[in-house]
């Protein structure tokens, strides 16, 4: 029977992803055989008895992915300290026990996607895969070219600067206007940090796509499975 590092088997298992997995762990709230273990190198089989929580956990198998259109007013926690609605309270007729991949702000709407697949939340999160993500956004007033320009080359944000992104003026208003941006990366409230950078900060902010997923005319608040071709779109 093989055997997976726990950290790997837990995020199999579609508890969390791996690297929340890793964090249930190191905090001391997974057991093997009985026995508390709080390092990462442990490898493990089926045959044993793994509990987090003091809830055994079985490998399921059946996978799934999910496209949700978040409406604001939602965390994409699975469990909130304030409790304040989530994502998953959205998806409470899918029967696996799925979580988000990645994180939208409480104020900000459009598209998350759910599994149960740890080991796909992982990949799909980490740094280095730079999945473009596109968001359509009312800023205060209007971005001017240099704004653009600036969006382009990286702007100084914190402690970092960002990678090159687009900025887009769709329909200005009298005060404000409609902007399309994307961006590669993933920081907390990077886009309304890089809009407040440039003196137009962000008003609403809704995502509309992830890669070559998109949103469409998925209504807020619903769900979907994403299809067998728009898997192959993301692997
Ligand atoms: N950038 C933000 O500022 N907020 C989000 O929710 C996503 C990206």
């Amino acid at each position: 029977m093989e055997e997976v590092r726990l950290q790997k088997f837990l995020a199999e298992a579609g508890v969390a992803s791996r690297r929340k997995a890793e964090e249930l762990i190191s905090s001391g709230r997974v057991s093997v055989n009985g026995l508390v273990v709080t390092g990462m190198g442990l490898k493990v089989s089926p045959k044993d008895r793994i509990e987090v929580d003091g809830k055994v956990i079985t490998q399921e198998e059946n996978k799934v992915y999910i496209m949700l259109n978040k409406p604001v007013g939602y965390v994409t926690t699975v469990k909130d300290q304030f409790s304040r609605p989530t994502v998953i309270d959205l998806a409470k007729d899918i029967k696996e026990r799925v979580y988000p991949v990645g994180r939208l702000d409480y104020d900000t709407s459009g598209l998350i996607l759910l599994t149960n697949d740890g080991e796909f939340a992982y990949r799909f999160t980490h740094p280095k895969h730079e999945v473009e993500k596109c968001y359509i956004a009312e800023v205060k007033g209007t971005p001017s070219q240099l704004d653009i320009e600036n969006f382009e080359t990286g702007l100084e944000i914190e402690d970092f600067t960002t990678a090159p992104a687009k900025l887009k003026v769709l329909n200005k208003e009298r005060y404000s206007s409609q902007v399309e941006i994307i961006i590669h990366e993933g920081r907390n409230r990077q886009v309304r940090k890089m809009c407040e950078a440039i003196g137009h900060p962000v008003l609403k902010l809704k995502r509309i796509a992830i890669g070559k997923l998109k949103l469409d005319t998925l209504p807020e608040g619903k769900w979907r499975k994403l299809t067998y071709k728009e898997l192959k779109l993301i692997d």
